[in-house]
């Protein structure tokens, strides 16, 4: 598929791929801290910890597609059950034509579970993925394919940004879904904070449908994250792989070892790198000569489990209302949808 055209909006490049298929990126290089500045900092500490948005390079995302199909990571396929359950629930909710807004644009599969909603209940479809990852260009053109009434708007960017083009955009109402429990990868106050920044991005009308992990037994939940096959230890470990090939470091994964618990009193599986002997790495391009002793750990993501309380709380105090919680048999996950409180 060639770009038809190209145009500046905004702060944005608007590039035209097809009548019913446009992505914005954004113009101006962004003062975003580089990954070589964020590591420098980040190894420095005395808790040395490696963000987990660098998890996903390619073969980190790949891996990631393998652990939601794993039989122990329920979240994805538990989601999806409650989701195919949405049907008139949420249809009873949209009154009007609403646009989907997508933050982040992974699995198509439950974005298509969205479109099908949608499409008993409009003619026209409008779908605006926001994702810094170019993968949003592909997965965009294969559902251009599957469905005629689609109009894609992709955003090239990061969520707030993101969010904030979609605010000044039109008077349209957004139905705007962050699945997948990603909101589970931040941390308490960071989390609240861009709660916040949702819920001023959204119009009175709008609605937020977001994906939330439930708080469980802890074999389950360690079990998600120690899989049998070592998916999740190699995406884990894929880290240091990546850094070595961008930026020109000497890490043998075979030193280190993935390790990841529930920390109770947190509500939260905290994944580390293990070292598993004392050992210098050099990463050359960022300047660093890393020591590290045996057994010390690297953190590299939390991903948080609420009960039903700490959902009600952290909603009603970013300025939401719960117009529903959705839950499976099991109520391993929820899926709750808000307005923004008038
Ligand atoms: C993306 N995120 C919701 C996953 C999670 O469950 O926190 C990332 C993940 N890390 C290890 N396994 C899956």
């Amino acid at each position: 598929m060639s770009l038809k055209s190209i145009q500046k909006e905004r702060e944005y490049t608007k590039f035209v791929v097809d009548e019913r298929l446009c992505y914005y990126e954004p113009s101006k290089n962004k003062t975003e801290k580089t990954f070589v500045e964020e590591l420098s900092s980040s190894l420095n500490q005395k808790q040395k910890s490696i963000h987990p948005k660098f998890f996903y390079d390619k073969s980190g995302s790949e891996l990631f597609e393998k652990i939601c199909k794993l039989p122990e990571y329920y979240l994805t396929r538990t989601e999806i059950s409650i989701l195919r359950k949405l049907d008139d629930k949420l249809s009873a909710y949209m009154d009007e034509e609403f646009r989907l807004v997508e933050l982040g644009s992974g699995s198509s599969y439950k974005t298509r579970i969205l479109i099908s909603i949608f499409e008993k209940l409009q003619k026209r479809i409008e779908y605006f993925p926001i994702d810094i990852s170019k993968i949003l260009k592909e997965s965009t053109t294969t559902l251009l394919d599957d469905y005629e009434n689609l109009h894609m708007t992709g955003i090239i960017d990061n969520y707030e940004s993101g969010l904030e083009f979609v605010k000044n955009y039109d008077d349209k109402k957004n139905l705007i879904v962050f699945l997948g429990s990603s909101f589970g990868n931040f941390d308490y106050e960071p989390g609240l904070r861009f709660l916040h920044k949702i819920n001023s991005s959204m119009k009175d009308g709008d609605l937020f449908l977001i994906g939330l992990d439930l708080v469980k037994d802890t074999n389950i939940l360690e079990q998600a994250y120690n899989d049998s096959q070592n998916i999740t230890a190699q995406f884990n470990l894929n880290v240091l792989s990546r850094i070595n090939s961008e930026l020109d470091s000497d890490f043998n994964v075979d030193k280190f070892a993935h390790y990841a618990t529930f920390n109770d009193s947190k509500n939260r599986i905290e994944i580390y790198i293990r070292s598993l002997e004392n050992q210098i790495v050099n990463i050359t391009k960022a300047g660093i000569m890393l020591e590290m002793k045996k057994g010390e750990l690297i953190h590299t993501e939390n991903s948080y489990k609420y009960t039903i309380p700490k959902i009600e709380e952290m909603f009603s105090n970013t300025g939401f209302r719960i117009n529903e919680l959705w839950f499976d048999d099991k109520q391993y996950f929820c899926l709750a949808l808000l307005s923004k409180n008038g």
